[in-house]
């Protein structure tokens, strides 16, 4: 059962299209992130879903109440039942941490003991329970941003919608929220739609994860997969794989334009040119020529304490790796072997 079904949505925005035609569905009790660069269209999609922005054409479900369809929308934003949290705090300064809680639960006319005891337990639910007397200028980043989650789900939204809602705490905070998000949608079963530009944020929170480009979703599926099989190279790229070689069929293998062959375990395609991409953390380095690997040179060694981050020359490309900082450091010049981990290597049939 899908919480949000989306169907070809476009929006326009004069001559730019934001939107280009996107079909999703969210399931139910999950977090689905949309991942992918600035300007892609992720905060577009949420305020179409929310009802603050009216989509050009498409279909919007929500549960199964059609909101939006023939380029009307059907539900106005305050009956969709939502949850928003966006990326600035739009916390009320004069206002207690209670009464800020309560914000969506009195504009609703819930009666006072009913605010009172969801005001307590989404207090408790983001771990702030004896917070309420309090102003937010008495509070911490990590904690504002809990309360803002607090008045997000106070009213029980069937769905919550959350833009780059961790974009402004520092790193350890940032981790800690995610934990804690996490813990609160398996608590609550709620579903969740997330925004993100950061790979390892839309990793560790999604059950689902879209990577968007230009308007468009490349690939939507579970985060292991979109981590290990990537379907494009673009994708690829996008979740790390940042060392980019062009390969060439010659006398049946695929030949890395003077460095190699790709290794054999990485040849099953039948494309003439090829595009292979790899993650610098799957890099194996021999610190030595041994024959075996493509050979290279150390340009530049940078020691980061857990690991060891390499520039290496090789034929007349770039590589970047990074190896465990326990085995010592490399020198720059050094002579080196470069492997890549079996299954790591991504090969994709290029158009001759
Ligand atoms: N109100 C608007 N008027 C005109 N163009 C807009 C408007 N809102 C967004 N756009 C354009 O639509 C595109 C998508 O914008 P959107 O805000 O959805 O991107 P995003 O993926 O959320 O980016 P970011 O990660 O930077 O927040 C951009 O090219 C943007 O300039
Ligand atoms: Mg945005």
């Amino acid at each position: 059962m899908s919480r949000v079904e989306v169907g070809k949505l476009v929006k326009q925005f004069g001559a730019v299209r934001a939107v280009d035609e996107v079909s999703f569905d969210v399931p139910e009790g999950g977090i689905t992130t949309m991942l992918g660069p600035s300007g892609c269209g992720k905060t577009t999609i949420l305020r179409c879903i929310a009802g603050l922005e009216t989509a050009t054409s498409g279909d919007i479900v929500i549960g199964s109440r059609p909101v939006f369809s023939s380029g009307r929308d059907l539900v106005p934003v305050e009956a969709r039942n939502l949850g928003m949290v966006f990326q600035s705090y739009a916390i009320w300064p004069h206002m207690t941490i209670a009464h800020n809680v309560a914000y969506g639960l009195k504009v609703r006319g819930r009666p006072r003991e009913e605010i009172e005891k969801r005001v307590r337990a989404a207090l408790e639910l983001v771990r702030l329970p004896g917070y309420g007397e309090r102003y937010p200028g008495q509070l911490s980043g990590g904690q504002m941003q809990r309360v803002v989650l607090a008045r997000a789900i106070a009213y029980d939204p069937e769905l919550l919608l959350l833009d780059e809602p961790l974009a402004n705490l520092d790193a350890h905070l940032r981790e800690e929220m995610r934990q804690e998000l996490k813990r609160i949608q398996r608590e609550t079963g709620m579903t969740m739609v997330a925004v993100t530009h950061d790979q390892s944020e839309a990793l560790a929170l999604s059950d689902q994860i879209m990577v968007m480009s230009a308007g468009r979703v490349l690939q939507r599926g579970r985060p292991e997969d979109i981590f290990h099989r990537p379907r494009t190279a673009e994708v690829a790229r996008f979740l790390g794989a940042t060392n980019t070689l062009s390969a060439q069929r010659v006398d049946g293998r695929l030949m890395i334009e003077g460095i190699g062959a790709v290794p054999n375990h990485a040849q099953a395609t039948s494309a003439d040119r090829a595009q292979v991409l790899f993650r610098p953390s799957d890099v194996v380095l021999q610190p030595e020529n041994t024959g075996e690997g493509w050979p290279g040179r150390i340009v530049f060694a940078q020691f980061l304490g857990r690991e060891v981050q390499y520039l290496i020359r090789c034929g007349d490309r770039n590589i970047t790796a990074e190896v465990s900082g326990r085995d010592g450091v490399l020198e720059e010049g050094a002579p080196v072997s470069i492997g890549v981990r079996p299954g790591a290597l991504l090969v994709y049939p290029e158009a001759a």
